[in-house]
């Protein structure tokens, strides 16, 4: 009901349609019109009201609402349903439980805040408001050993939405960092983390059930919201453009970039994902730092293999290969 009112006012935006229109075109009275334009305004929206006009959208929120950016979707998966929410523990943790229940793949969860958002290797996301807190269910048919190639997938995704909508050169850090800097800042000024992206699954011997796919964006944020030990290698996409981006505009081009990788993956394998991701690499060719478990290894990131395992040639002229971890570039 709330959406056909919307989409009626968004059809002759900043022009005026009466409350009577309203209520023949939707078939409610004209006091639940008001109301509903009420509830619109809560969420956001800039509407006029004038007793003889009647209403005008003059502007749309910028809370990630499932009407916005269902509104002109081009995806055939992605956020076919979508959840929102001002505030949650973790979008990742009811993915699960959505995903558990047998809910459909390309499901979506968002949140414009998280209370306990989690971060790779058991760490806290922070998650202030004008970021996208997002999580993706998908089914594929993957063993559980594959499913880092999901992530890859959904940082590819997510770099090339960053390249295309705003011209940055978006790279990843292995595993799954995406990192940008400022297009106007000197080419020493080191490359910082924009995204994060944690997957969980529920698998049975062979089997992948489901994957949920958490994805963490710094749109909108004023880095000073994040902890002290994180300003140095953070960053935002508001502060390295100095604008505001638009919210809804980035999480649709997202979904639709990372869908097409997954279809490309679902059409074609892993090899071409793999291509890609080499070619937008922080970290080949670079000195670098893992620390994978007990393990620390120093040297030259020389490949990434096609389980996703980072290659390093340490000094003395050996291959170690990691599966999973941190990597620092030197
Ligand atoms: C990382 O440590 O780099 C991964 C961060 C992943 C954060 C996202 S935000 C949406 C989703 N919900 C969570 O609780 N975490 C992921």
């Amino acid at each position: 009901m709330r959406e056909r009112i919307l989409n009626l006012l968004y059809q002759r935006k900043k022009e005026y349609i009466s409350g009577e229109e309203l209520s023949q075109k939707v078939g409610i009275s004209r006091t639940a019109i008001w109301k509903h334009i009420q509830a619109l305004k809560r969420e956001g929206y800039k509407i006029n009201s004038q007793k003889r006009s009647g209403y005008s959208l003059i502007s749309i929120s910028d809370l990630l609402l499932p009407y916005e950016i269902e509104r002109d979707l081009k995806t055939k998966i992605l956020g076919k349903k979508i959840y929102h929410f001002k505030e949650i523990g973790s979008t990742n943790d009811l993915a699960i439980e959505l995903a558990q229940k047998g809910i459909e793949e390309g499901t979506i969860v968002i949140a414009e805040t998280q209370t306990k958002g989690k971060g790779r290797l058991g760490r806290e996301w922070s998650s202030p408001l004008g970021g996208l807190w997002l999580s993706i269910i998908l089914r594929p048919e993957i063993l559980p050993t594959q499913a880092p190639r999901m992530t890859v997938i959904a940082a590819l995704g997510v770099a090339k939405t960053i390249r295309k909508l705003y011209f940055l050169k978006a790279l990843i850090k292995w595993p799954n960092d995406v990192l940008i800097r400022s297009p106007i800042t000197d080419h020493r000024s080191p490359f910082k983390k924009v995204c994060g992206i944690l997957t969980e699954m529920g698998a049975e011997q062979d089997t992948v059930n489901y994957v949920v796919i958490g994805i963490g964006v710094n749109l909108n944020i004023d880095i000073k919201k994040f902890p002290v030990e994180f300003r140095k290698n953070t960053t935002s996409l508001e502060k390295e453009l100095g604008r505001k981006i638009d919210r809804v505009e980035f999480t649709k081009r997202m979904l639709k970039e990372i869908e097409n990788f997954y279809l490309l993956f679902k059409k074609r394998g892993f090899a071409p994902i793999l291509k890609e991701w080499k070619k937008i690499s922080a970290t080949l060719g670079k000195g670098v730092k893992a620390v994978s478990g007990r393990r620390i290894i120093e040297g030259k990131a020389i490949d990434i293999d096609s389980d996703g395992a980072l290659i390093i040639e340490t000094k003395e002229g050996k291959q170690e290969k990691i599966l999973a971890g941190d990597v620092t570039l030197l």
